[in-house]
């Protein structure tokens, strides 16, 4: 059956390789991009799908209503699949506001133009931050889809606000939504403000590694594909209404990952900083799995030792796509978030 899905946010780091998946799963789909490119999305990450006649790439913003109902007219969708957001819980700790916009307005913007043009789906991509953190004594707790909202930072409530509009507009509008709560992400195409492209850049040239507070602060990593994969899954067969957490079970602390990507290159832990910890910052997220595995067959491929090394030679065999980042804008953020800490 042929498909015609929009995703928002698609020349972003998951965006991306979910463009990348579904164009080699589905050949017979359309798929439609809408991104703003903001600093953190890159044209040159879809170079090389921008001639593949089953791909089209508007440059828009979600919260922008007139230009999201233009669109929708010109392309009358089956299915949205919505990446967009500002996704840096630093950045949305030093300027809330451009969260809010996104992450909420530009939410409930695509849902009213899934409601007036009609969809098949609409699918939101959310994140295991809602639900706060858990306790680093206590192993035995990890997020259920029942685990009660309770953020921490102004990311993590702006992606929360977004879900609760989702499953609002659900109940009150009848939208066929889903939604997926994923842990941390790793893989190609990452950008450099986030742990492990930071470390590996920093090692890289030999400059500082900044580790928050003492490294001790657990996430539960995933490699981007697996994710990817995930969303394929429940936009397929998921059930309408319904809320999936994705993850593998994959418990690092920070210093650990940092020390492994010093060995994996070759350099010394004398590069490892400890600086000033991220203020309000989340102790341990640990994502249960269970339902997406029961009910829609999903299990992680992809384990953290072959993941990281996949990543590590992606990050050493695509030096431009970093580098040019990190010679631009990116050096007043970095001077600005890492100068006096
Ligand atoms: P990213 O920051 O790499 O990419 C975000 C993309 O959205 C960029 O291309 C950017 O240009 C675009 N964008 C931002 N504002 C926009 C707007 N107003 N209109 C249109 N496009 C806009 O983010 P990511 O890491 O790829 O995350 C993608 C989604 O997955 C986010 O919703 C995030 O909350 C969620 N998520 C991320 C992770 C992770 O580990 N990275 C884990 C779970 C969930
Ligand atoms: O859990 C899913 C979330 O994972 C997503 O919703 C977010 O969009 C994504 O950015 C990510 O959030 P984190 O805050 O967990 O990721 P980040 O890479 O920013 O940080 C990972 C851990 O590493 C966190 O404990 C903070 C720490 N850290 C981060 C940076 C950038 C450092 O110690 N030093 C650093 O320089």
């Amino acid at each position: 059956m042929n498909r015609k899905i929009i995703v928002t946010g698609g020349a972003g780091f998951i965006g991306a390789n979910f463009i990348f998946h579904m164009l080699s799963a589905y050949p017979e789909y359309e798929i439609i991009c809408i991104d703003a490119l903001t600093y953190a999305g890159n044209l040159s990450t879809l170079k090389d799908v921008m001639e593949n006649p089953k791909f089209k790439f508007y440059k828009a913003d979600i919260a922008d209503r007139e230009k999201i109902y233009e669109i929708f007219e010109n392309e009358k969708p089956d299915v949205v699949v919505n990446f967009a957001a500002e996704s840096h819980v630093d950045r949305s700790i030093e300027d809330p506001e451009i969260f809010l916009r996104t992450n909420i307005l530009g939410t409930a913007v695509l849902m009213d133009a899934c409601r007036k043009y009609g969809i098949e789906r609409y699918h939101q991509v959310s994140t295991d931050e809602v639900y706060g953190d858990l306790p680093l004594d206590r192993p035995d707790l990890f997020f259920t889809e029942e685990t009660p909202i309770h953020t921490s930072s102004p990311y993590s409530s702006s992606k929360a606000s977004a879900d609760l509009l989702v499953l609002a507009y659900h109940r009150t509008y009848g939208l066929p939504v889903t939604i997926s709560r994923c842990s941390n992400n790793y893989g190609p195409y990452h950008f450099p403000e986030k742990l492990i492209p930071l470390m590996i850049a920093n090692a890289l040239n030999d400059k500082p590694l900044p580790v928050y507070g003492e490294g001790l602060n657990v996430r539960d990593w995933l490699y981007v594909e697996d994710h990817c994969r995930a969303i394929d899954l429940i936009i397929h067969n998921g059930k309408v209404g319904e809320v999936y957490n994705v993850g593998g079970h994959n418990e690092m602390k920070n210093i650990d990952i940092v020390k492994l990507i010093c060995k994996e290159l070759g350099k010394p832990e004398s590069l490892i900083t400890y600086v000033t910890d991220r203020k309000g910052h989340d102790m341990r997220y640990a994502i249960d799995p269970t339902k997406i595995h029961n009910e829609l067959g999903w299990l992680p491929e992809t384990k953290f030792a072959d993941g990281i090394k996949k990543t590590i030679k992606w990050y050493l065999d695509n030096r431009e796509w970093w580098e040019e980042i990190i010679s631009g804008e990116y050096r007043n953020y970095y001077e600005k978030m890492y100068g006096n800490r």
